[in-house]
């Protein structure tokens, strides 16, 4: 199928302007209004009945999928309060944990053919099913953009995160997608589990619907100063993304995307670690990217800014403007939000970041070199 890049330049841009649309499809989609109580429910499309006897999930995911999958896992556990692992598929297939009961499988692939996360969930299926105590039967959800693939065969509880087609090899409105629809589950488990009070739920749910003109925003206000900040920095050769919380997987997804389309060196960590190694790199020549959303862990992160910046380290804020912030040498202002939400703010301004150099560099930003789209062999 072609699509059409309608004025953009490549596919990536339009990706990128698409997902607002993306936040409104999955609204539409899957947020339902309980008429009776005027109370918003999540309908994905299999019984809630699943979901009681779970105690642990488990998710197993590739590349920018095993990014959305931490976020998910953080949303689950620090959220809905259920114990919850990340896997990366081509890791699990070969040293699988020990088997627990009443575990719930989530295969994550935008593609759904990602040959690495077919066959550790067909080896999840087949080592369940050999056991009889039904304590160990597969519990299986796929997050997938493709409800007709591999895994749309393999597993029948699929959400199907309805992000359309999209054509740049580097994910980024899939990714969007997939984080959407963790957000789903956790609420559909917090409910469940009674582990929110409705009013917390409620709160969540409210910041999601108001993301839309939030996101049209953002992109509004980044486009021009990220292609500014590209022309300083294309011809940079190491950077470190930073984050801690529910927004460390958004720093290695901040890193990956540039990786994959710039070729530039880069590493996402969480913020407390850089101590551990990183600052052995850091000077004037490595510019720190730091995500610092005002919650649980923002002090932290600014003051691991500051030892940033003590090397003499460019600093890049992606935050909204608030007390603390005025270290960043540059800040990609954000709005602020409640800082479970802020993971779908936070990735825009990275993502635009990274096409705006990768482009500047004059390189074939939705065809990168040695990537592909959808990675069937292993
Ligand atoms: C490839 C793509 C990545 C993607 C990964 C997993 O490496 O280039 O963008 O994140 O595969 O793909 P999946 O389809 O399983 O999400």
């Amino acid at each position: 199928q072609i699509m059409d890049k309608m004025n953009f330049k490549h596919y990536m841009l339009k990706e990128i302007y698409d997902q607002p649309q993306t936040a409104k499809n999955w609204l539409e989609n899957y947020l339902i209004k309980n008429l009776d109580n005027g109370q918003y429910q999540i309908k994905y499309p299999f019984d809630t009945e699943f979901f009681e006897s779970i105690e642990r999930i488990e998710i197993i995911a590739c590349g920018t999928s095993k990014h959305a999958a931490m976020v998910g896992s953080f949303l689950l556990e620090q959220f809905s309060g259920i114990p919850t692992n990340v896997f990366y598929a081509s890791e699990f297939r070969y040293s699988p944990p020990p088997l627990l009961p009443n575990t719930l499988t989530i295969g994550v692939t935008q593609s759904g053919e990602t040959a690495d996360t077919i066959a550790a969930i067909d080896m999840e299926i087949k080592r369940r099913s050999s056991i009889e105590d039904k304590k160990f039967k597969p519990n299986l959800i796929a997050i997938t953009n493709r409800k007709e693939s591999s895994i749309g065969r393999q597993v029948s509880n699929i959400i199907d995160i309805c992000a359309g087609i999209e054509v740049g090899v580097a994910a980024t409105k899939t990714f969007f997608a997939q984080l959407l629809s963790f957000y789903g589950l956790a609420i559909k488990f917090a409910q469940i589990k009674g582990n929110q009070s409705p009013d917390e739920i409620g709160k969540l749910i409210n910041e999601l619907i108001k993301l839309p003109p939030l996101l049209e925003d953002l992109l509004h206000k980044h486009n021009k100063s990220s292609e500014k900040l590209a022309h300083d920095f294309f011809n940079i050769k190491d950077v470190i993304f930073l984050g801690r919380g529910i927004n460390y997987p958004i720093a290695l997804e901040g890193a990956l995307k540039l990786k994959e389309i710039s070729y530039i060196h880069a590493a996402g960590y969480p913020a407390g670690e850089m101590k551990h190694g990183p600052i052995a790199l850091l000077d004037k020549k490595v510019p720190v990217i730091s995500i610092a959303s005002p919650g649980e862990v923002f002090d932290k992160v600014i003051s691991n800014a500051q030892e940033a910046k003590a090397r003499d380290s460019y600093l890049i804020g992606i935050a909204p403007e608030c007390n603390g912030t005025e270290i960043f040498d540059y800040l990609m202002k954000v709005p602020s939000s409640n800082e479970l939400i802020s993971p779908l703010l936070n990735i825009l301004p990275l993502q635009l970041l990274s096409y705006h150099i990768a482009a500047h560099r004059g390189l074939d930003v939705d065809q990168p070199r040695n990537l592909a789209k959808s990675v069937t062999v292993e």
